[in-house]
C-alpha cells in the first residue's frame, strides 16, 4: 500500500525547482519493487528494457501490454514511496489516440502505474488526451529504443545540428502537451544541460552527461545482473551476477557431495 510519504508527479516538478536531484530506476517485480523502495529511490520505472533484461530479447520490440501489465503489478505490489511509472510498449500507442487512451488507462487500473512513459513527440494528441483524463505521462526523447530500426541500431543522437534541433523540438512539444517530465536518452552532455535549461518541467537523463534534473539507469546493468553489453556510461554498483553464480556452483556441489541436506 502507498504510504502518505508516497512520491507524486507533481512533486517531481517541486524537486526541479528547488533543484533537488530526481533518482530513478528500473524495476520489474516484487523484490525489485521492495529493495528500490528501501533505498528510497524517487522513480520505480517499470521500463520495457524487461524485454531485454529480463524476458531475454534482443530489443524492446516484441514486449507486450499483457507483459506490462503483469511486471507493473509486481513492482506496484512491493512499493509504498516511489512513483511507479510503467512504459506503454512498441505499437500500444502509435495506432491512435483511442488505442493510447486505453492502454495507458490499463496499464493504471490493472497495473497499478501512477505515471505512463511514451517514446517521441509522434503521438502528441495522445499524450494530450492521456493528461487530460488524470494520467501522467512521461517522454522519452534521444535514443529510443523502440525505434531501433529507424536509428540504425542503438547510436547516440543528437550530435549533428538538425537532429539536435529536433531533439529539443520535441522535448518542447512534449512539454507543450502537458507530460510531467521527459527522458533524455543517448545525447551530448552540452544539448542535455540547453533542454534541462529550457525546459520547466524536470529531465531525467541516461547517458546524457551531469546537467540533468534527474537520472535513470537499468537496474540490472547498475547490479551487473546478467551477461550482456553495458552502455559506458553505466556504473557498475555490485556484481550479483558473480555472487549469484558462486552461490549456485556451492549448492551444486554441497548437492553433489552429499553435503545437503543435513541428516537431521
Ligand atoms: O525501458 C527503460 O528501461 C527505459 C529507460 C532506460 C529510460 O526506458
Amino acid at each position: 500500500m502507498k504510504s502518505s510519504e508516497a512520491v507524486t508527479a507533481p512533486q517531481l516538478l517541486e524537486m526541479k525547482q528547488r533543484s533537488e536531484k530526481i533518482s530513478v530506476l528500473t524495476a520489474y517485480d516484487y523484490p525489485g519493487g521492495c529493495l528500490l523502495d528501501a533505498a528510497g529511490i524517487d522513480v520505480a520505472l517499470v521500463g520495457d528494457s524487461l524485454g531485454r533484461v529480463v524476458l531475454g530479447y534482443d530489443s524492446e520490440i516484441p514486449v507486450t501490454m499483457e507483459d506490462m501489465i503483469r511486471h507493473t503489478a509486481a513492482v506496484a505490489r512491493g512499493v509504498e514511496r516511489a512513483l511507479v511509472v510503467t512504459d506503454l510498449p512498441f505499437m500500444s500507442y502509435q495506432v491512435s489516440v483511442e488505442q493510447a487512451l486505453t492502454n495507458a488507462g490499463r496499464l493504471v487500473s490493472e497495473g497499478g502505474a501512477e505515471a505512463v512513459k511514451l517514446e517521441g513527440a509522434a503521438a502528441l494528441e495522445a499524450v494530450r488526451r492521456i493528461v487530460e483524463v488524470g494520467i501522467p505521462v512521461f517522454g522519452h526523447v534521444g535514443l529510443t529504443p523502440q525505434s531501433v530500426h529507424a536509428m540504425g541500431g542503438l547510436k547516440i543522437q543528437g550530435r549533428d545540428e538538425d537532429n539536435a534541433a529536433r531533439i529539443k523540438r520535441e522535448a518542447l512539444a512534449l512539454q507543450e502537451a502537458g507530460v510531467s517530465a521527459v527522458v533524455l536518452e543517448a545525447i551530448p552532455a552540452a544539448l542535455a544541460k540547453e533542454i534541462t535549461e529550457e525546459l520547466t518541467i524536470p529531465t531525467i537523463g541516461i547517458g546524457a552527461g551531469p546537467h540533468c534534473d534527474g537520472f535513470v539507469l537499468v537496474a540490472h546493468d547498475i547490479l551487473n545482473m546478467y551477461q550482456r553489453m553495458r552502455p559506458s556510461f553505466v556504473r557498475q554498483y555490485a556484481d550479483v551476477w558473480q555472487v549469484t553464480l558462486d552461490a549456485f556452483k556451492s549448492y551444486k556441489s554441497d548437492v553433489k557431495e552429499g553435503r545437503y541436506p543435513k541428516r537431521k
